[in-house]
């Protein structure tokens, strides 16, 4: 538990859902797994913020946010510029989409240079409704989380048949093994706070931004000479 307000974290939630239609059902089951991480870390003592791609409303034309001039990107892009860099932690919550993570999550935060997102811990959340949770889903986020500079702490939540385990509010179902659930998400959790405080004391100790720049102009700078 991190209820003193002096190690609570800011952790953003990325909601990874934005099918509002059917078949399959039921439509937009993350929905209600955002509602029970959300629950979940408030009830940790943590201060939660959820991104729902769905409030975006981002334009057909991808310009990241990181390819406006200082200060003249879209309101809605710096209002979640400025809440990625506030955070000290991520969880990414994605459905699995043909073994893949949610394209409206990539596509999302693809508009986000990784300076934003560096140095902080991020937890991966999958769910499907079928029987492996989203499992494949998750195991390429590492990669793409690892590239963004959110480094995915190691355990991660994955979630078969959703709708059979949380009630539309986020709460888990009466014949759900709650105490199960709870140890489960607890790990992943716990070392989200870990590396959420280490790194947020590190980064005051040390702007990370004097001993790595970052690619500010292209991706090239990070080539071998
Ligand atoms: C386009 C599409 C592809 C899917 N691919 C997978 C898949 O690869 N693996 C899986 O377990 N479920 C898959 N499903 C089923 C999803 O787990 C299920 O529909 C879930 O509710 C999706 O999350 P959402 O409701 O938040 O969109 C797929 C569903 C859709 C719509």
């Amino acid at each position: 538990m991190n209820g003193d307000s002096r190690n609570r974290l800011n952790v953003l939630i990325f909601l990874g859902s934005v099918r509002v239609s059917t078949p399959p059902r039921p439509s937009r089951l993350g929905d209600r797994v955002a509602r029970f991480c959300t629950q979940e870390l408030v009830g940790r003592g943590q201060e939660v913020n959820l991104v729902d791609p769905l409030q975006m409303a981002l334009d057909p034309v991808f310009k990241p946010h990181f390819a406006y001039r200082k200060g003249k990107a879209p309101e809605h892009l710096e209002s979640l510029a400025q809440s990625i860099i506030a955070a000290d932690a991520y969880v990414m919550i994605s459905p699995e989409y043909n073994h893949s993570m949610s394209p409206a999550l990539a596509h999302l935060l693809n508009h986000f240079g990784s300076s934003l997102f560096s140095y902080k811990p991020s937890a991966i959340v999958t769910y499907s409704a079928g029987q492996w949770g989203g499992a494949r889903a998750a195991v390429a986020m590492r990669t793409f989380l690892s590239e963004l500079g959110c480094l995915p702490v190691s355990a991660m939540i994955q979630i078969p048949r959703a709708a059979e385990v949380f009630t539309q509010e986020g709460s888990l179902r009466e014949n759900a093994d709650e105490t199960g659930w709870r140890q489960y998400c607890g790990r992943a959790w716990a070392q989200l706070e870990w590396w959420g405080e280490a790194a947020r004391t590190q980064r005051e100790l040390v702007d990370p931004e004097t001993v790595a720049k970052p690619f500010l102009s292209t991706p090239s700078q990070r080539n071998a000479p």
